[in-house]
């Protein structure tokens, strides 16, 4: 029998479309259940909104629908949302799901049979933005330290939580389940602040009635967390789903945390409900070092992040930049160079040469030494842990060395097809570890590498030009001294310059200035170029010399001869000594220049 692995995402409110910050936690979420799939686990993924409460109540009156109206217009954006980010997940729940609401009834019930709930007033602050209680120290210039919006004072009868009672127990769960409070340098602040004491929770509100009936005084609606809450536990209450339960991992952001590793265990031990085993939090993302914020217009939407360079790309980067668990600033720019320097060059390259001289040369199956230097067990234990940029940089750290690899081995010259094979099981075994964090795109890898006779890869990561700055005044050529211009960076990073080595120098019939040179330009394979130095070299000289060249000029055909590039070389203004630049270091060919 598989053994069972059961993930949620916090259910969103539902008030505005999902952003960056949604897709992050929901991306996180997916990476996860995507490799405990790979690990041959039973995995039950839940994903979902929260349809109730003042804050989507008021929201909804705003663009004058009704509250149920408005949260079914809005789903369909998020199904959108997790369909294009490529969210594979098992079940969408809503919190006006009929199935859900009678669930919360049902726990109501009992922690009301328990003596638990008793009927009482709360007057104190509440902040709709947070749907959350805050006492005055909470408070920011009286206003809500999240929202920065003035709190407002309830005074209203309310059914009250024994919360107070669970202090105890709870102080005594996270002593016995030590994971359960993760990553482990969150779990001080929560047990720090229930040993301050826990206070009695208003779990009721009468004033408004979006919200599940208490079962027990029919004029109040159960307080929008304490329904939320319980969908992850109505979910499995699903017939199929029961063995689920209780919850391996709860993915949330930083910003509930607390509700999820106080008030939750709480309700559930009230209820006499089995505890999820782990509450994972995650940092917060801002966007260029200032907080997101949809009022402000500061936000990255679905699109947007999808579109910079593509979905896996995106996917990639959250995962790249930020440790899980920690803060993370999003900028175009960083995704654009990630895109551009790790995925385009490190990967795609490995992917591109690797299956390009295999289709040339073939592979024979040998002992896999470079296989070796990839970390498995490494690897598993970070994603066991839930570490899941580790276990990305781990992967990465491996496709380094399968760049050093082919680059040590040249197979490119020794046309060894036992290195060739190395690189290709070498590959599979990445495709494999990395099909959680960018699927398309390592499906596309597998099937390249799918069966022994492999064809060269079309292009997976093309890279991207990074735009041009708008030019202002200072940055337009200019003349610093008679005959020199200026031009800016952007023009210079352009040239592609590497070190080639001359394989052969040969003349061409009619030219009595050109010779036709082979070049090895190492990962950039063999060049053809045409140089106008035979006045000032003797072809054997020329042979084995290394030099530079510009290895993305276009083509041009020369006396019948397609001319790959352009060679450097010094001339003295009267034309009479032209010297090839060459490096003064035995340095391999293909090395960039710059
Ligand atoms: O709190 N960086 O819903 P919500 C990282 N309905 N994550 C972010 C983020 C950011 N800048 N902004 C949002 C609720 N998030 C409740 C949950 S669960 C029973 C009920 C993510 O729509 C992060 O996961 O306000 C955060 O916890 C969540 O969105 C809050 O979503
Ligand atoms: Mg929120």
């Amino acid at each position: 029998m598989k053994e069972n692995f059961y993930i949620t995402t916090p259910i969103y409110y539902p008030n505005d479309v999902p952003h960056i910050g949604h897709a992050y936690t929901t991306i996180a979420a997916d990476i996860i259940a995507r490799w405990n799939k790979l690990q041959d686990k039973d995995v039950f993924f839940l994903v979902g909104t929260d349809d109730h409460g003042k804050k989507i109540a008021d929201t909804a009156q705003k663009a004058g629908k009704t509250p149920k109206q408005f949260t079914d217009d809005m789903i369909p954006e998020f199904k959108s949302a997790w369909e294009k980010l490529n969210i594979n997940y098992d079940k969408f729940i809503r919190t006006t799901d009929t199935h859900h609401e009678k669930i919360v009834q049902e726990v109501l019930q009992k922690c009301f049979d328990n003596g638990d709930i008793y009927k009482g007033e709360y007057e104190g602050l509440y902040c709709t933005g947070c749907e959350a209680y805050f006492t005055e120290k909470d408070l920011e210039d009286g206003c809500c330290p999240i929202h920065k919006k003035p709190i407002e004072n309830l005074k209203e009868e309310t059914y009250f939580f024994k919360l107070s009672k669970y202090q105890k127990p709870l102080l005594k769960f996270y002593k016995d389940n030590p994971t359960f409070l993760s990553p482990k340098h969150r779990s001080k602040e929560i047990i720090n602040r229930v040993k301050e004491g826990l206070r009695d929770l208003s779990i009721s509100r009468n004033s408004f009635d979006w919200g599940v009936p208490l079962p027990f005084d029919k004029s109040h609606v159960a307080y929008v967390w304490f329904d939320a809450l319980f969908n992850y536990y109505s979910a499995t209450r699903e017939k199929g789903k029961e063995g689920f339960w209780p919850t391996d991992l709860h993915i949330v952001g930083k910003d509930i945390y607390w509700f999820h590793t106080v008030y939750w265990p709480a309700f559930l031990m009230s209820a006499g409900i089995e505890l999820p085993k782990q509450v994972y939090a995650h940092g917060w993302w801002t966007l260029d070092k200032e907080k997101i914020s949809k009022s402000r217009g500061r936000v990255v939407s679905i699109d947007e992040l999808t579109e910079i360079a593509g979905l896996d790309s995106a996917r990639y980067f959250l995962f790249r930049e930020a440790s899980f668990g920690e803060d993370g600033d999003f900028s175009k720019e960083a995704l654009i160079d990630r895109h551009n320097n790790e995925l385009a060059n490190k990967l795609g390259n490995l992917i591109s040469r690797t299956s390009a001289l295999a289709e040339k040369y073939g592979i024979e199956k040998v002992e896999n030494a470079l296989l070796k230097k990839l970390k498995l067990k490494k690897i598993e234990k970070h994603f066991d842990k839930f570490r899941i940029d580790k276990a990305l940089s781990e992967i990465f750290t491996f496709i380094d060395h399968c760049n050093e690899f082919i680059q040590h081995q040249k197979p490119w010259e020794t046309h060894d097809k036992k290195v060739l094979y190395q690189l290709v099981e070498s590959i599979r075994q990445i495709a494999k570890l990395l099909s959680p964090f960018i699927p398309d795109s390592a499906e596309k890898i597998q099937k390249i590498f799918k069966t022994d006779k492999i064809k060269k890869a079309p292009v997976l990561f093309n890279k991207i030009e990074v735009s041009k700055p708008n030019l202002n005044k200072s940055e337009e050529p200019r003349q610093i001294m008679e005959g020199i211009t200026t031009i800016n960076f952007e023009d210079f990073a352009k040239l592609d310059l590497r070190i080639a080595e001359i394989t052969n120098a040969e003349n061409i019939e009619g030219a009595d200035k050109l010779y036709k040179l082979t070049l090895d330009v190492g990962e950039l394979g063999r060049r053809t170029i045409c140089a106008g130095i035979k006045e000032f070299y003797k072809a054997e000289d020329l042979k084995d010399k290394k030099i530079i060249i510009i290895a993305n000029l276009a083509p041009r055909k020369l006396r019948g001869i397609e001319s790959q590039g352009m060679l450097l070389a010094a001339s003295t203004k009267d034309k009479k000594t032209v010297s090839l630049v060459s490096p003064d270091q035995d340095i391999a060919p293909g090395s960039t220049v710059g």
